[in-house]
């Protein structure tokens, strides 16, 4: 696709660019330019061979068609500001009350109405660590936030089908940062109907309740003898007819600090294809996919019925700008945000 210009306010066209990465065991990651959009992961089952494991299209034209744009999936996006909701759309920050755009009801979600998700990042290509450097400056006022914050984003594809992303930014004045990745995965290589019979744990014993608009209620109960309990490996759709509306929770990791740390392992025990996903954040949104309709045809020609997908998103907890509990979201201009996530493929059996 060419000259892609998702928006009245900007003003030149952009050229849309895809950039593959390439590992000697044939595992293949794409980047498209626009929102850091991861859209397609390839990688080998238990006999070798290679299926897409993420939910997305090969055209990049499909990110912004009508029916994308009224069921917003963030397919494999890079998202920020500030990933998952915020109250209102509305903080205080040195005494000073910001109003965020709201674009999920009446709460800020992903960024606002323009996140990252649907910006232009410049991409450089650095062979020698074969990576992907994106990097974006997001203005002053954009969506409501205060400060010009700077942005990069490194995609990494190791020799051990590992791909590594690591965020940093900087700002000029205090705001709220918290970015993440939004890739849904279905590691069945397009094979099973949905993703529910993948065997999910997640090294989290408590997780973020929220109320009934996802918006935490500041208590972060244990998930022990609850259908939220991920601790030991379970089927994704084992007890989630017991949670209103599915998953879409914020699990705090047992294992707290700032180095990177185990989060989930999800298992797929048709195809073999495991994916183990590690940390330095304090929390992982386990989303499954429960606003999927089936109006989007992805890789494959595959709808993206209800639970198709799952997202592990790694971040802070939701709405941490309005809960001084939460651990801190504030990047202050002499500090520099770092978070980095490691998703490692592999075959179950090899380990
Ligand atoms: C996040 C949210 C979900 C949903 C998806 C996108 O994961 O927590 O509620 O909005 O993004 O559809």
């Amino acid at each position: 696709m060419e000259n892609l210009n998702t928006s009245t306010q900007q003003a030149p066209t952009t050229h849309v660019r895809s950039y593959t990465l390439h590992n000697k065991h044939g595992m293949q990651v794409t980047v498209t330019n626009y929102g850091g959009t991861i859209t397609s992961i390839l990688t080998p089952d238990k006999n070798g061979e290679l299926g897409e494991v993420v939910l997305g299209f090969k055209d990049v034209t499909d990110y912004t068609s009508e029916a994308y744009l009224a069921n917003q999936p963030y397919f494999g996006a890079i998202i920020g500001r500030y990933g998952n909701r915020i109250a209102k759309g509305k903080f205080t920050l040195n005494g000073r009350e910001y109003s965020l755009a709201t674009n999920n009801g009446e709460n800020h979600l992903h960024g606002g109405v323009k996140g990252f998700d649907k910006v232009f990042w410049e991409v450089e290509e650095l062979a020698a660590q074969n990576a992907l450097r994106l990097t974006y400056t997001s203005p002053d006022g954009e969506e409501g936030y205060p400060g010009t914050v700077q942005v990069a984003v490194l995609y990494i594809l190791t020799p051990d089908n590992e791909l590594v992303i690591e965020y940093q930014a900087t700002t000029d004045l205090a705001t709220p940062v918290n970015l993440t990745n939004h890739s849904y995965f279905n590691l069945s290589g397009g094979k099973a109907q949905d993703a529910l019979g993948h065997v999910l744990s997640i090294a989290a014993d408590r997780f973020v309740t929220v109320s009934k608009s996802l918006i935490p209620t500041g208590e972060l109960p244990k998930v022990a003898g609850t259908p939220m309990d991920f601790q030991t490996p379970v089927a994704i759709g084992a007890r989630i007819g017991q949670v209103p509306g599915g998953y879409d929770h914020t699990y705090v990791l047992k294992e707290t600090g700032k180095h990177l740390k185990h989060a989930a392992t999800v298992e797929d025990p048709v195809s073999g294809r495991c994916l183990e996903v590690c940390t330095t954040e304090p929390g992982i949104q386990f989303y499954s996919g429960n606003f999927l309709d089936g109006s989007l045809q992805g890789h494959g020609g595959t709808p993206y019925k209800q639970h198709y997908g799952f997202c592990l998103e790694t971040q802070h907890f939701p709405d941490s700008p309005n809960q001084p509990a939460f651990p801190n979201t504030i990047l202050e201009p002499d500090q520099k945000y770092h978070q980095k996530t490691v998703y490692r493929f592999y075959v179950c059996q090899d380990e």
